[in-house]
């Protein structure tokens, strides 16, 4: 991100104006290793090395983070029935920068939870157009067949819409699997297995395109995406 030191420094730390003219004034940041106490000096994030209390400095100014949701939250970013939902999950730091969800997720379900504040990749990633692949791990009451993985290969008809073609892995004894869908219909893996006669018992995102969800969280924690996993969503959006 280029512009004036202070702006650049309170939008990719998400601190407030005044906390990060504190933080100049104290001589706790450093562009390219001297420290510098003028906020208005113009600077280059992606050029040059800016770090407060010796941590990098970075990024769009936009707010990217994954989130393990847990079931029984609302993917949603508000409700008005007063229902716990993704963004409750966050400070209120966070909060404020407003990040969508991208692609949302059953509030039975769990799993890899995208956010984000920059709107045109949402877009993108979401637009059945680039339809970035998504990985599930399925229980199911009745295990799922041959039979069922030649059927989500195929167009199947669930009365408002065709699906496109699915990817069904059968691990275990068929109970267990992994369905890749590359469009995201409402209810859309309950309907295909309802359609085969199954019911889904859980069902839990492992991957969005290249984004996978981080093992080391627990239900209800998140984190910043690392800059590569930003660059890898921005490519497959073709906007890198
Ligand atoms: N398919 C579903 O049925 N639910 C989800 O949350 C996602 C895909």
């Amino acid at each position: 991100m280029k512009g004036r030191l202070d702006k650049v420094l309170a939008t990719c730390t998400l601190i407030s104006r005044t906390d990060a003219q504190a933080a100049l004034k104290a001589g706790r940041v450093t562009v390219d290793g001297t420290a510098v106490r003028d906020g208005k000096i113009k600077v280059d994030s992606d050029a040059q090395t800016i770090l407060l209390d010796g941590k990098p400095v970075e990024g769009d100014g936009f707010v990217y983070l994954m989130l393990y949701k847990p079931v029984g939250v609302l993917s949603a970013t508000e409700d008005k029935k007063g229902a716990t939902t993704a963004m409750d999950l966050l400070p209120e730091e966070y909060r404020k920068a407003a990040p969508g969800v991208v692609g949302r997720l059953d509030k039975d379900a769990e799993g890899l939870l995208l956010l984000t504040s920059n709107g045109e990749l949402n877009h993108r990633l979401t637009s059945p157009k680039r339809h970035a692949d998504k990985l599930y791990r399925v229980t199911l009451d009745i295990p799922a067949t041959a039979e069922d993985v030649q059927a989500f290969r195929e167009p199947m008809d669930l009365g408002d819409f065709i699906t496109q073609p699915a990817g069904l892995e059968l691990l275990e004894d068929g109970r267990v699997c992994m369905v890749t869908l590359r469009e995201g219909k409402f209810h859309q893996i309950k309907r295909m297995f309802a359609h085969q006669g199954k019911t889904v018992q859980t069902l839990k995102r492992l991957a969005i395109g290249p984004l996978k969800l981080d093992e080391t969280l627990s239900e209800g924690q998140w984190r910043s995406l690392e800059k590569a996993e930003i660059q890898e969503l921005l490519t497959i959006a073709d906007m890198m």
